[in-house]
């Protein structure tokens, strides 16, 4: 059962949204320099421009905390006012302990909980469900849902089929429980979340390596064709079960906010939703794919360009290795 829509009286609302996105811009023309690829095959593969890349020494956890200070300051809150924290990546800092330990402490969060969720880049949309469970259930008042990627330090950077697609960076939201309206629908907050995974398809899309295997972090292995293929499929299928969870149509929505693959993954889900691709929020040209940074990374940017406003209702959806896949209906 991967669909959570329990009523508690209890909702977890987002009270604000923060994003960070390292310095350096490597485009599709530098990389023209380092494989043997143009700039026309990855824009019309995957809709990536460029992406960003982490400086030197500048880690998950940076980026993290970074996005986590700029969620606080749009919230007008201090670190003390969060109780949990929750960071999706599958790059961490160090194999132990969880990058979201050291947000904590940076922020200077209170005591609670702190630690990591890995379900690659349907991370975010897990990390969201878990939080929102934690929120529903008493355990924890605001939550600060990061999605941190340091994507360049898992790539091959010989290998042209993967490394033109992934990037750096990372965004935050900060939940709080508030009392759950009798509006319904119409209601701010989280409305379920449904995610899943498929570990016989874990061959698919893996690293390489790994504390106990190699001891080293290992780099991407993709079969694309085939991702691709599940993706549009898994997609489409977990869009349709969120809408009729919420006993609601795609015409209801008023923002699609897809994990950003590639744009042919995000222009099939849209039109599978009958939804124009001027409600779907894409970034993917400027960001590459950022793993569970994707969603948060593009959420804010659409709350800080005034596209999403309070109110809106938002369809929030992903999926990466594992397989794994989810979505989640949120009133912002
Ligand atoms: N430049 C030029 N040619 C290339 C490149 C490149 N960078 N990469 C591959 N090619 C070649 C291939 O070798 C192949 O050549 P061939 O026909 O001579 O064998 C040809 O281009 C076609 O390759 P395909 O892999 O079939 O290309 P496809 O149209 O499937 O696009 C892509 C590849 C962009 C990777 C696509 O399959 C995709 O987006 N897949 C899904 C990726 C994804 O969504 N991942 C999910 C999340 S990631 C995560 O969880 C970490």
């Amino acid at each position: 059962m991967a669909n959570s829509n329990l009523r508690t009286g209890v909702a977890s609302v987002i009270l604000s949204t923060g994003s960070y996105l390292p310095q350096k811009i490597v485009t599709n023309k530098d990389l023209e320099k380092k494989v043997d690829t143009t700039d026309e095959w990855i824009f019309q593969r995957s809709g990536i421009r460029e992406r960003r890349i982490a400086a030197e020494g500048e880690t998950t956890g940076d980026m993290a905390i970074a996005a986590a200070r700029k969620a606080l300051e749009s919230a007008g809150l201090k670190g003390s006012d969060i109780d949990g924290v929750i960071v999706a990546t599958t790059t961490p800092d160090r194999t132990f302990p969880a990058v979201a330990v050291k947000v904590q402490a940076e922020i200077g969060a209170s005591v609670g909980i702190a630690f990591d969720v890995q379900a690659v880049c349907t991370g975010f949309v897990y990390a969201l469900g878990v939080a929102d469970n934690f929120i529903r259930l008493g355990q924890a008042r605001r939550i600060l849902v990061i999605g941190a990627e340091k994507m360049s330090s898992v790539i091959n950077w010989e290998d042209r089929t993967t490394c033109v697609l992934f990037g750096d960076g990372a965004g935050a939201v900060i939940l709080e429980a508030q009392p759950e309206g009798k509006e319904g629908i119409k209601g701010r907050g989280i409305h379920s979340t449904h995610l899943y995974a498929n570990g016989a398809q874990r061959d698919l899309l893996y690293t390489d390596g790994g504390p106990s295997t190699t001891g080293k972090a290992g780099c991407i292995v993709m079969q694309g064709r085939e991702v691709f293929k599940y993706a549009v499929q898994y997609m489409a299928d977990v869009v349709d079960e969120a809408l009729a969870a919420n006993n609601i149509t795609a015409a209801d929505l008023d923002w699609l906010v897809p994990h950003q693959a590639n744009i042919r993954i995000i222009e099939a889900t849209a039109k599978k939703l009958d939804l124009s691709m001027d409600k779907v929020v894409v970034t993917v040209e400027r960001h590459g794919n950022t793993s569970a940074a994707s969603i948060p990374l593009a959420l804010d940017e659409a709350v800080r360009s005034k596209k999403i406003k309070k109110g809106d209702l938002l369809l929030l959806e992903g999926m990466g290795g594992g397989l794994t896949w989810g979505a989640a209906l949120v009133r912002y």
